[in-house]
């Protein structure tokens, strides 16, 4: 298992993953959106882990010169437990520190509070913060 960044040939497979992983999430979230939007930017921080030429998992990070945000945190199912994301989280974190970060953010959303214990076990602990956001 190899964890790189995110290449032409695996948008399939990270497709897939997505709409696995979160099979709720509104079409401004899939692949066929938010990839192209990402590789514009050209910061290089969305990483795949990748076995046998098959996505595994999946990570984007930003960093905006203030803070870090990990977003689409996913491991496919058939591959959870491994240590997968864990290493996608420790590769985005080294990332983002190479580029000056000093503190990363991330949301779980309410219905999957069962991943606060992943985040926790990699130093992330709940803030008291309310999350806000607006549709442009
Ligand atoms: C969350 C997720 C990325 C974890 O990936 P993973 O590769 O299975 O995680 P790891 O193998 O690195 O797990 C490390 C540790 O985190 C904890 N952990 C992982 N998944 C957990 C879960 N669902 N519930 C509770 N603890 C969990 C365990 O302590 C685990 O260690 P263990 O396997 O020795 O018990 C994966 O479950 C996933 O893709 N979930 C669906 C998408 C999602 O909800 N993403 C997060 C959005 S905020």
């Amino acid at each position: 298992m190899e964890i790189r960044p995110y290449q032409a040939a695996d948008f399939d497979g990270l497709d897939a993953l997505w709409r696995e992983a979160f099979p709720n999430d509104p079409p401004r979230n899939r692949a066929a959106q938010s990839v192209p939007a990402k590789l514009a930017l050209n910061d290089n921080l969305l990483f795949v882990a990748v076995e046998d030429d098959q996505v595994l998992g999946s990570i984007m990070a930003g960093y905006d010169g203030h803070r870090g945000w990990l977003y689409s945190v996913a491991v496919r199912e058939d591959a959870k437990r491994r240590g997968i994301g864990t290493a996608l989280v420790q590769k985005a974190e080294a990332a983002l520190r190479a580029l000056g970060c000093c503190k990363i953010n991330l949301q779980v959303r309410s219905t999957n509070a069962a991943v606060i214990d992943f985040y926790k076990g990699l130093g992330f602990s709940v803030e008291d913060h309310v999350s806000m956001g607006r549709l442009l």
